[in-house]
């Protein structure tokens, strides 16, 4: 049995997906049941991360766990594992995590190599998955998409290599399934380096229209995110787009190099999710 958090997420569905595609039993967490919509082969159990004293019955006979940095309890977490039996655990961490420092640059950094570093102590395999930006982050374009044909947004020559949250799935089944991913850091990209003005432009030829980026100051758009996330994440996610400007990413090639195909483009992610912005 393979338990995958975050199943409802925007990695998780698409892992719980690619299990139940090769036949695994997957158990399927989440806070609320009730409104999840995970496929029906998959066990749904109900669970947080930030509890996890009281995820006993979610982890008995898992032998292996996606995790996500979610809960801020990942030792309490990983020892749990341990103590289960769980014998490996795929962490979906991040790009920003920096190796053998004292201090990770910024809180979102922080935040994930806790979790990495929480599993990497027990005695369980391990694989980190270390994502760049997701190509699902232009979703917070939406709204303005359906209203109107600008958007503004900040650093709209920030430099990035999206990827399509089904190729961190796919190598995060495969670090699940197969032997031989322990101890791995997977760097993973989209295949092409694109600015996020490119990245709008894309979706307005999904969906058939002319689309406009118009910047804003990192000033009004930092008053805009701190309504919904803590200022932390806001300072480091601004600052990563800052830096990506002048600083880009590379693509790794990693996605094909685990899995034997390319990772999908962000023309195809946009053409997928058309429906999305209309
Ligand atoms: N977006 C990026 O560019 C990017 C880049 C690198 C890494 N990441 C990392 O990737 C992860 C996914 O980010 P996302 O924005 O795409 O989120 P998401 O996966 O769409 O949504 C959050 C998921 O986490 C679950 N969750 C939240 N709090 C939980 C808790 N306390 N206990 C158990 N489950 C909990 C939710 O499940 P329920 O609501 O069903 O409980 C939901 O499935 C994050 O750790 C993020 O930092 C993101």
């Amino acid at each position: 049995m393979i338990l995958v958090t975050g199943a409802t997420g925007s990695v998780g569905r698409h892992v719980v997906a690619g299990l139940l595609t090769q036949g695994e039993r997957v158990r399927a967490l989440t806070r609320d049941p009730g409104r999840a919509s995970i496929p029906g082969q998959a066990e749904i159990v109900r669970g947080d991360l930030g509890a996890p004293d009281e995820l006993g019955d979610a982890l008995r006979g898992v032998h292996a766990v996606y995790l996500m940095a979610m809960g801020g309890a990942p030792r309490r977490f990983a020892e749990l594992a341990e103590r289960c039996g769980v014998r490996r655990v795929v962490v979906l961490s991040t790009s920003d995590v920096l190796d053998n420092v004292e201090r990770q640059p910024d809180a979102v950094a922080e935040l994930h190599g806790a979790f990495e570093h929480a599993v990497a102590r027990t005695g369980m395999e391990w694989t980190f998955l270390r994502p760049n930006e997701f190509a699902g982050n232009s979703l917070h374009w939406a709204p303005q998409i359906m209203a109107g044909d600008v958007v503004r947004a900040p650093y709209p020559l920030a430099r990035t290599v999206p990827i399509h949250e089904r190729d961190i799935a796919a190598v995060a089944v495969r670090a699940l399934t197969e032997d031989g991913h322990h101890g791995a850091k997977y760097a993973l990209t989209g295949p092409q380096l694109i600015t996020h003005a490119d990245q709008l432009d894309l979706i307005g030829a999904a969906i058939g229209r002319t689309l406009r980026m118009e910047e804003i100051s990192a000033g009004e758009a930092r008053e805009q995110m701190t309504r919904y996330a803590p200022p932390a994440i806001v300072d480091a996610v601004l600052g990563q787009l800052a830096a990506a400007v002048h600083h880009p990413p590379a693509p790794t090639g990693t996605v094909e190099q685990v899995t034997g195909r390319p990772p999908y483009s962000f023309a195809e992610w946009a053409r997928e999710h058309a429906a999305d912005f209309r």
